[in-house]
């Protein structure tokens, strides 16, 4: 049911996504940044995916995951709020000859849903578009969508509880990024910060475990922090 205060996921913050020419720099910076077929193989382990598996990835952006996930699973359904960045998925899996992703527009919030419950839902770099309800709702969705035993591959900005000088401790986080990926992605970290939702741990641990998921494995990475959790 749509109700009068439902939150609108379509609307970006941040970065804006349904822009097209963000899309490709986006992909061209992520590209250089990441390695995806490393990324890919931890996600399979962490979430015991196999050839028989069902994946579903929220907030999929330009589909390197999904595609590169579609490799090792049976299946893979891949959803994003912005029309541009599933166009860009859609266009990319085309290029490679990947035939087992459906791309289909959705968020955590409304939109396309797999038919059934799947064995593993990840999300990368998406969860913070929301502000907190809305994140308690989004990680109802997914538990919902799991099957029992199923798992959940989270990694997002998540601010640590392990500090008192948030000031200091960002500080420290820009400037690393600066050294290790230059001006521009410090100053996209900034606006992270400064307009973005990013919560903090104890918030975001609260809403796991109130929906009935359990943190099998927390790994903090810089300004990043994966959590693997079980339905
Ligand atoms: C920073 S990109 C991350 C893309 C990809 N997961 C990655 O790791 O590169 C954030 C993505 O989340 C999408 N997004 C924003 N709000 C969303 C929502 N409510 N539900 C699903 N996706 C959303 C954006 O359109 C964008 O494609």
């Amino acid at each position: 049911m749509n109700y009068p205060w439902q939150y609108d996921e379509t609307a970006q913050v941040g970065t804006d996504y349904r822009d097209e020419s963000e899309v490709a720099a986006y992909d061209e910076r992520m590209q250089k940044l990441r390695n995806t077929d490393v990324e890919a193989a931890d996600i399979a382990k962490a979430l015991n995916l196999s050839a028989n598996s069902t994946v579903w990835e929220i907030g999929t952006g330009t589909g390197e995951c999904a595609i590169t996930l579609a490799g090792t699973v049976k299946h893979v359904y891949a959803t994003d709020v912005s029309p541009a960045m599933l166009e860009y998925a859609r266009q990319k899996a085309k290029r490679r000859g990947i035939t087992n992703v459906t791309f289909a527009h959705g968020g955590f919030l409304s939109g396309f849903r797999p038919d059934h419950p799947v064995d593993g839902i990840v999300t990368q770099l998406a969860l913070h578009h929301l502000p907190d309800f809305w994140k308690l709702k989004a990680i109802s969705v997914i538990a919902n969508s799991l099957l029992s035993q199923g798992r959940l591959y989270l990694r997002d900005v998540i601010f640590p509880s392990a500090t008192d000088d948030y000031d200091a401790f960002f500080r420290v986080v820009i400037e690393g990024v600066r050294s290790q990926a230059g001006d521009d992605v410090a100053e996209q970290t900034v606006q992270h910060i400064k307009t973005e939702f990013s919560t903090l741990d104890w918030i975001l641990e609260g809403m796991i475990a109130r929906n009935g998921l359990t943190i099998i494995e927390k790994r903090e990475e810089g300004f990043l922090s994966v959590y693997i959790c079980e339905k």
